[in-house]
């Protein structure tokens, strides 16, 4: 990719100050950019049509992007399917991406990408574990993420967690997700050469999603996700926009200002017609909703995937596959902007109560190792075979003050108007947490990454 090497020549004259700054441009797609609750590319609304890719499911945590000769093939399927979209849960990031990005780009089709790796996470099995595994060591794996792909203009939005909120009891972790969300922007704002969507991937629990999708679209514009995605499994064939409830999650989110998609559908109860296709590209949802990402690709244990993998290594499109296209064939985009709403105003923070265990909506403080980051860069990542970063490094000290995560420059290279966002950063309320130092005893390397 030498082409890729020497736009980084380019990065150059950015900003001087920052030597890390991410190559300005690489392949040939229009970036994604938002725009009030939409997705534009250029001047065209963007609508996600994808669909989730990660051979060998979540606990193989192979990099998919890595494996050229599979994605050449998975690619032709991708094209016939019509699709725009990928999401992948797990990269190395220790690895050049070169190849399989440009293959990508030349196919037309962005990637989504969740930010965590099984073993560089939140680790949500109690408000402890949370706490300890909000540190720098975790931050470095997430900002060498952004690092890696930030250069790629098919990098479509970056996830920063995924359905790390399951349960009715673990909303707590909203405010960690959200630091989290705050400092990759934060980050992205200091380091790559344009603004990339940042926001969460949320499991859809009755009695919480709701507050969730509130919550991160609340507070200072630095701490608000620049989108929200939900995991829908509601649709179940034979079923319409009315009794999948699907016209209630519009009515619902009509006043939402920042883009709203599924970040999975798909119901495998009964035969998939993909009905939700055309409901979902219509006008019915368009104004509220920008497409969503089918899951998924392969057939794995749990069996929602389109294609099969067979002994010898070979894939075989399956039945969903074939209706699946056609659904899409048949399901144009509105014309127009589909009825975006420009100028929705950002959301009130809910308030805490029996569902929703977020006493305030003051975020953790970028813990005090990671701040260097925002000013010199990240550095190599750690990739699939590192320690793992649950109980590593220094946690966070304090609660933020709104708006600390203001960052020092913008992604077109100017200096920021602020006063700088490493010492804005470091004015903490200063309460301090009542976990600081508590490591929890048990060794509990978890997955807080399902999917
Ligand atoms: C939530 O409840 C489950 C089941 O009762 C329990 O195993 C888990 O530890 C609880 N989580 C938290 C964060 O308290
Ligand atoms: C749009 O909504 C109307 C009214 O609820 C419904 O009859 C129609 O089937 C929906 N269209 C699609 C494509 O789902
Ligand atoms: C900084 O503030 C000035 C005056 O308010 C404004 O003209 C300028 O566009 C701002 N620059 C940035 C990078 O926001």
């Amino acid at each position: 990719m030498k082409s890729f090497a020497a736009l980084f020549v380019l990065g150059a004259y950015v900003a001087p100050a920052f030597a890390m700054v991410v190559p300005r441009k690489s392949g040939n797609l229009t970036p994604v950019t938002v725009r009030g609750n939409a997705f534009f590319a250029g001047e065209e609304r963007f609508y996600i049509r994808g669909v989730a890719y990660q051979p060998g499911g979540a606990a193989d945590a192979a990099d998919p992007l890595l494996d050229i000769k599979s994605l050449k093939r998975d690619i032709e399927n991708f094209k016939k399917l019509g699709i725009n979209t990928i999401r992948v849960y797990t990269i190395d990031n220790s690895q050049d991406h070169d190849e399989g990005m440009k293959l990508l780009d030349d196919a037309g089709i962005y990637l989504a990408l969740d930010a965590n790796t099984p073993k560089y996470s939140l680790n949500r099995e109690t408000e402890q574990t949370l706490h300890r595994s909000y540190n720098d060591v975790y931050l470095q794996s997430v900002f060498a993420t952004v690092d890696a792909f930030a250069g790629y203009n098919n990098l479509l939005l970056f996830f920063s967690g995924n359905e790390v909120i399951n349960a009715k009891n673990n909303t707590v972790a909203a405010t960690y997700i959200k630091a989290v969300t705050r400092d990759m922007k934060q980050y992205i704002s200091n380091h790559a050469s344009r603004q990339i969507p940042v926001g969460y991937s949320a499991a859809d629990v009755a009695e919480n999603i709701k507050q969730q999708a509130l919550f991160f679209n609340c507070g200072t514009e630095d701490e608000r996700a620049d989108f929200f995605a939900f995991n829908d499994y509601s649709w179940c064939d034979p079923s319409s926009f009315t009794q999948s409830g699907w016209d209630k999650k519009v009515e619902t989110y009509k006043d939402y200002s920042i883009p709203l998609f599924l970040s999975e559908f798909g119901c495998i109860t009964n035969t998939r017609e993909w009905g939700e296709i055309a409901a979902l590209y219509s006008n019915n949802m368009t104004g509220v909703y920008s497409g969503g990402l089918v899951y998924e690709y392969t057939v794995e244990p749990n069996g929602y995937g389109l294609v099969e993998v067979t002994p010898n290594g070979n894939i075989e499109p399956n039945e969903d596959f074939e209706r699946l296209a056609e659904a899409y064939k048949k399901t144009k985009n509105p014309s127009g902007t589909g009825g975006f709403n420009e100028n929705g105003s950002p959301s009130q923070c809910p308030p805490p109560d029996d569902e929703w265990e977020v006493e305030s909506s003051l975020l953790p403080t970028i813990p005090e190792n990671a701040k260097q980051f925002m000013n010199k860069g990240a550095g190599d990542g750690p990739g699939l075979e590192g320690d793992g970063s649950h109980f590593a490094g220094e946690a966070s000290m304090s609660t933020a003050t709104p708006g600390s995560g203001i960052p020092t420059r913008t992604p077109d290279g100017q200096a920021a108007n602020n006063t700088g966002g490493e010492s804005a950063a470091s004015f903490g309320v200063h309460i301090p947490f009542q976990f600081v130092g508590m490591i929890a005893g048990s060794v509990m390397f978890g997955m807080s990454l399902v999917l």
